[in-house]
């Protein structure tokens, strides 16, 4: 039992790592502010967390700025005349969530909670649109 044990942890460890070495600038970018955006969405709605929250935002929105800096590894597949409108576009869709952002800022600064926390739907949407568009699961 305790080699299948640790034969496990060797393989979680493994797997663990394949996939840090996997993970691209873009990837590596979009976990971090993962991370903050879950924070974020369980602890909206609780104001003894404002001024966290809004620390969080600042955070998000420097991610984001990062992220729109570089580029989606499918770029590579796409054929070089529609390189620039797959980049405008990815930009534009980075600008999207940018937006939610600003709409969730204003409205945890007026105390509108669960105005805030419904901005985390289209969130969900603009992720699963932006992944789905430049082939985030895909294999690249
Ligand atoms: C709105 C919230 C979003 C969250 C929380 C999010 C989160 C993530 C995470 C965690 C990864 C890493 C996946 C992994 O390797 O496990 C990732 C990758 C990626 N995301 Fe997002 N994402 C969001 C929105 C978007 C949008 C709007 C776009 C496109 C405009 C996008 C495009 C991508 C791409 C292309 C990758 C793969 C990295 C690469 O191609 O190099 N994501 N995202």
């Amino acid at each position: 039992m305790k080699r299948l044990f640790t034969l496990l942890a060797a393989l979680t460890l493994g797997l663990n790592f394949v996939h840090a070495e996997d993970e691209s600038p873009l990837g590596k970018a979009m976990s971090g502010f993962n991370k903050n955006q879950k924070l974020l969405k369980k602890q909206v709605t609780d104001p003894a967390k404002k001024a966290d929250n809004l620390q969080l935002i600042v955070k998000i929105k420097a991610s984001l700025e990062e992220c729109k800096k570089l580029e989606p590894s499918w770029t590579k597949k796409v054929p070089a005349a529609d390189k620039p409108a797959f980049l405008a576009k990815f930009k534009e869709q980075m600008d999207d969530v940018a937006k939610s952002y600003a709409t969730i800022e204003t409205a945890i600064k007026a105390d509108k909670l669960d105005e805030a926390k419904a901005v985390f739907e289209k969130l969900a949407d603009q992720k699963e649109k932006g992944h789905k568009d430049f082939h985030a699961d895909d294999d690249k």
